[in-house]
């Protein structure tokens, strides 16, 4: 198979394209990224001299050259996105521009060029609040967030597609990821790095949210089996099947690095938080795949990847990530939380 991975010098993405290449001797992988804050060409280090990758760096929402690198490949798997909830309050625009528009211009791109599988990576967020149960794939999109309901709106148009044109897709609705290469805004890599230099660990409002945290690997074993033995025009949930608060988290991470719970601090809550998510994952387990990876043994391996691996993510908290964190946390107010 030769595959085109947008957004593949990202976190989730970087970890399919080791994968692929790794695993599947025979493929060859184009990677279409637009280096944004939170690509980096060092996530694919390992692979920079194997002539089965070539990089590019450029946009998904750029016809031109996504045409192009489309007609040197067989298949499109799309991660590129906008992809931090707390940045997508702040500044929506872009979010709708890469996770709708984007959409657009590599489903259009396929169908020129007569692909026959396209495999869009979306969110367990999409479904919105989760009181009780697990969603299925046929349940209602309810997106809360602006960065879920441009994900939600990049969906709607791949099932227009496939409704209007017979588009061949595939949707994997991914539960909330965490491991090594991820770049530290997200609850775990940012608690992880926190807490090394003992700065605070900032929770929100009064830190029970749940999610079902799945193990990078475990993800991209998951998005491969959509891939490879999934049916085009049906969607999968990819989740682990835990439910793990926010205190639970900073707590675990404390105490595998020795550190004390008075760094956690409560800060004001997210707008709009999603108190719960939580998938059935049910119809992609029926084509073989499962989880490998308890919380407790992929946290373990997380915290030690990102003590032994300073260099990494050290330049990646530079002036621009400060800003954005002085601009995002707000002390908590009296009486909430
Ligand atoms: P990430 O933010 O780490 O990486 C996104 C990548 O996309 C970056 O390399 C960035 O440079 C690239 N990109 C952004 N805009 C682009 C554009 N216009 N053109 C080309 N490249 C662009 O994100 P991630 O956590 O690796 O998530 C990857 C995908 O998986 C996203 O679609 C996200 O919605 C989805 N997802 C993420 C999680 C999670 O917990 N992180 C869970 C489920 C699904
Ligand atoms: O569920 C899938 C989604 O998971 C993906 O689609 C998103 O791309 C990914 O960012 C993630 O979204 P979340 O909002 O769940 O992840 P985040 O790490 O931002 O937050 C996880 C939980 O931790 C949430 O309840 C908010 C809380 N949190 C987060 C941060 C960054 C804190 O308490 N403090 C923080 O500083």
């Amino acid at each position: 198979m030769k595959l085109m991975v947008t957004g593949g010098a990202g976190f989730i993405g970087s970890e399919f394209v080791r994968m692929t290449l790794a695993e599947h001797p025979e493929d060859s992988v184009v990677v279409l990224d637009k280096l944004t804050y939170a690509g980096n060409v060092s996530n694919l280090a390992a692979y920079a001299q194997d002539p089965r990758l070539r990089l590019v760096k450029g946009d998904i929402c750029d016809a031109e050259t996504v045409t192009a690198l489309a007609g040197t490949c067989d298949v499109i798997v799309n991660f590129a996105a906008e992809s931090h909830v707390d940045r997508s309050l702040e500044a929506p625009g872009q979010f709708i521009q890469t996770d709708v528009y984007g959409v657009y211009v590599l489903m259009e791109a396929a169908r020129s060029r007569k692909h026959e599988r396209f495999l869009h990576v979306s969110t367990d967020e999409v479904y919105g609040d989760v009181s009780e149960g697990r969603c299925r794939e046929t349940d209602r999109l309810q997106p809360r967030s602006p960065y879920s309901a441009s994900k939600a709106g990049g969906e709607m148009l791949v099932g227009a597609y496939r409704a209007s044109y017979g588009f061949p897709a595939i949707v994997t609705r991914g539960a909330n990821t965490y491991g090594w290469f991820q770049y530290p805004e997200k609850i775990i890599p940012l608690f992880i790095t926190n807490a090394i230099d003992n700065e605070p660990l900032p929770i929100y409002g009064d830190g029970l949210a749940v999610r079902d945290y799945i193990l990078v690997d475990d993800h991209c074993r998951a998005i491969d089996t959509a891939l490879r033995r999934g049916q085009v025009g049906e969607d999968y949930n990819i989740g682990a099947g835990g439910e793990i608060d926010g205190q639970t988290v900073a707590d675990t991470i404390l105490a595998l690095l020795g550190k004390p719970a008075s760094l956690k601090q409560a800060v004001a809550d997210r707008a709009g938080h999603d108190r719960r998510y939580a998938v059935d994952s049910t119809k992609l387990r029926a084509l073989g795949w499962t989880p490998r990876a308890p919380f407790s043994e992929g946290i373990e391996r997380t915290v030690r990847w990102y003590v032994e691996h300073p260099e990494w993510w050290r330049r990646l908290k530079n002036g621009d990530f400060w800003a954005f964190y002085q601009r995002n946390y707000k002390p908590l107010s009296p009486g909430s939380g």
